[in-house]
């Protein structure tokens, strides 16, 4: 008989834990293992009862869901935390999403968003406890895990934009115990994502796109340099001279993104203005391309042209436009530019100059400090978007197969 999936409630009113115990009572595979109704309460039941799902209130007296979250992952690595929260808790929610947590839900949620919501993630934890128990430490070692993973390309069609800020503080954003993330430095000949996180790497991409090169997880891994957050970062080749065996390699790069989205939730690709054949073989193994716009024309005209490119390639359904360097003072909304575009601008980043030069100068990203700044809160506000995004894209296309190697540059299919 296959496992139940054992759910925790961990909710301060009794009737909230009441009415969820009684949705959950007649559904044959799940089953509710305890309800608390504290934080603390909750800590001590999740060790009892090992669940593999936990319902989390974010608002409790003794203790916020958030620290709870962290709390309950360090006894029961399998457990999948699903938030709930009355909807104006957004910040919360993303605090609790890098804290750890797999999913959030409105409150109250319909009972088959509920229902459906914790057979998705219990299926998940079902399988991370098994491996547990054959021994292979799943959630330590997220390089041996196998997922379905999704990549988010960051471009723009201008340099400077600030498609590596967003690409380091993206990846950093994403990046949790549950959703192990890498960021790919395809910024073939300038890329400088180390920098920005004060990394050195002996190896790069380049060595990686060697044609030689036999791709395997642990080669891959070998070339990886670890953030001290534990994101993992695929730097760009030492100098430009080095971009040419990455061209020539661009197939096996495909297959290097392949291995990755095995391996990692996310991969998060920073790439160069160019569409030559690296940048274009990313954009077919994407999921989502973050078109970076900013507030200045010549900026606007390129991405407009890049929009007849995306068009003819047949990217437009890949595409989230969203603004960086937002400033009212700059004369050039938002608005103006999905007007003007004709595109639905999905976020805007704030122009905070001191935040983001001072944060690349000191190779510490600003995801990393006062997280009530608004810079930040819109870069988290980002990969949320981009988590809803990503799970709507495997519920609607599961199946969907990723296009056959490509060969030449903007060739139509
Ligand atoms: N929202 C922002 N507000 C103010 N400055 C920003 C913002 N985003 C990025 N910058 C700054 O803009 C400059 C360029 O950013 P970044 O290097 O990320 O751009 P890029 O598109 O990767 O550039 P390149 O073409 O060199 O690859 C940096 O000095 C960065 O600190
Ligand atoms: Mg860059």
């Amino acid at each position: 008989m296959a496992t139940k999936i054992r759910v925790l409630i961990v909710d301060d009113f009794a009737e909230t834990r009441e009415s969820i115990r009684k949705l959950l009572q007649f559904e044959s595979d799940l089953e509710v293992c305890g309800a608390a109704g504290t934080g603390k309460e909750g800590i001590t039941l999740a060790k009892q009862t090992e669940p593999h799902v936990v319902l989390m209130d974010i608002n409790m007296p003794d203790m916020d869901g958030i620290a709870a979250t962290e709390k309950v992952l360090e006894e029961v690595p399998f457990a999948q935390i699903i938030m709930l929260s009355v909807q104006s808790d957004t910040d919360y929610m993303q605090k609790a999403m890098l804290a750890g947590a797999r999913g959030y839900l409105a409150k109250p949620p319909s009972a088959d968003q509920l229902i459906a919501t914790i057979r998705k993630v219990g299926d998940i934890a079902v399988k991370l406890e098994q491996k547990k128990s054959i021994g292979v430490e799943a959630v330590a070692a997220p390089v041996h895990v196998q997922r379905a993973g999704k990549v988010i390309t960051i471009y723009s069609p201008k340099g400077g934009v600030g498609r590596t800020t967003v690409a380091v503080n993206l990846a950093l954003a994403l990046h949790t115990v549950d959703t192990p993330t890498v960021l790919v430095d395809a910024s073939v000949q300038y890329g400088d994502a180390t920098v920005f996180l004060n990394l050195q790497a002996k190896n790069s991409i380049a060595d990686l796109a060697d044609k030689s090169v036999e791709l395997d997880p642990e080669v891959i891994d070998s070339v990886l340099v670890a953030h001290g957050t534990g994101l993992r970062v695929l730097s760009a080749p030492p100098s430009p001279e080095h971009s040419e065996t990455v061209q020539q390699g661009h197939n096996q790069v495909k297959r290097l993104l392949r291995f990755l989205a095995q391996t990692y939730q996310y991969t998060v690709i920073d790439t160069a203005p160019t569409l030559d054949d690296v940048t274009l073989t990313i954009f077919d193994e994407s999921d989502v391309i973050v078109l970076l716009a900013a507030p200045d024309i010549p900026t606007i005209k390129n991405v407009r042209l890049f929009y007849d490119v995306a068009e003819r390639l047949e990217y437009l359904g890949k595409i989230m436009l969203v603004m960086n360097r937002v400033d009212k003072r700059f004369g050039i909304t938002a608005e103006a530019v999905a007007d003007n575009l004709k595109q639905p601008v999905a976020a805007q980043l704030p122009f905070d100059e001191r935040t983001a030069i001072q944060a690349t100068n000191q190779g510490v990203p600003f995801m990393m400090g006062d997280r009530t700044r608004p810079l930040v809160r819109a870069v988290l506000e980002l990969a949320q978007t981009l988590r809803v995004r990503l799970t709507e894209v495997r519920e609607a296309a599961p199946e969907e197969e990723k296009k056959p190697i490509r060969t030449g540059i903007l060739r139509p299919r």
